[in-house]
């Protein structure tokens, strides 16, 4: 555990935006886990594993990292990829903890329809932490400020996620966050 803090702290040095937002990830999954009925050793390693679903942005060039317009298109491919370097670091492990990060590392970018990457994995073909840690991430990103956008207002926030469920996120999964919402907007304000 102290490992997986420390290798975080060290990828705060390369993107200092995102120290407040993993720690948010860590509460909105294992909140959200709870919630949907994932016993309670499960959402404490959720939370943990949730945490490190960027990891693999440690393997993606400053000038694309931290660049502060919209991307191009060979810029995407490559900012892309965070997904399976980050599958890359961690597989092979016979630790429950690193397989979970493996497994969210991979797949957190994924759409319920299809659409996502890098799999183009459809509905329940992506694991549950995997469409557990994707809705708590667009929640979180879309509430925040960015470097390519400004924080969005909670009200345009559910809009937006009802208009995404069931096609970028799991419809069950937003029913469910949407119906305790205030639970995810007081961990927003308790860790900004
Ligand atoms: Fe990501
Ligand atoms: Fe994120």
């Amino acid at each position: 555990m102290e490992l997986i803090q420390r290798l975080l702290k060290a990828t705060e040095f390369r993107d200092k935006d995102t120290g407040e937002h993993i720690i948010r990830i860590g509460y909105y999954t294992s909140e959200l886990g709870k919630l949907i009925g994932l016993d309670e050793d499960t959402c404490k390693i959720l939370s943990h594993a949730s945490m490190m679903h960027d990891i693999g942005k440690i393997g993606i060039p400053d000038n694309i990292l931290l660049k502060p317009g919209k991307l191009d298109q060979e810029e995407w491919v490559i900012m892309k990829t965070h997904t399976t370097k980050g599958a890359e670091i961690l597989k092979g492990s016979k630790s429950e903890l690193i397989k979970m990060v493996e497994e969210i590392a991979l797949t957190h970018h994924e759409k319920w329809d299809g659409t996502g990457y890098p799999k183009d994995l459809k509905g329940e073909d992506t694991p549950i932490v995997g469409r557990i840690t994707a809705i708590c991430d667009v929640f979180d990103a879309l509430l925040s400020r960015r470097p390519y956008k400004k924080a969005w207002t909670i009200e345009v926030v559910i809009e937006e996620m009802k208009c995404g469920s069931g096609t970028h996120l799991d419809a069950f999964l937003v029913e469910i966050f949407l119906d305790n919402i205030e639970i995810f907007i007081n961990i927003k304000e308790k860790y900004s």
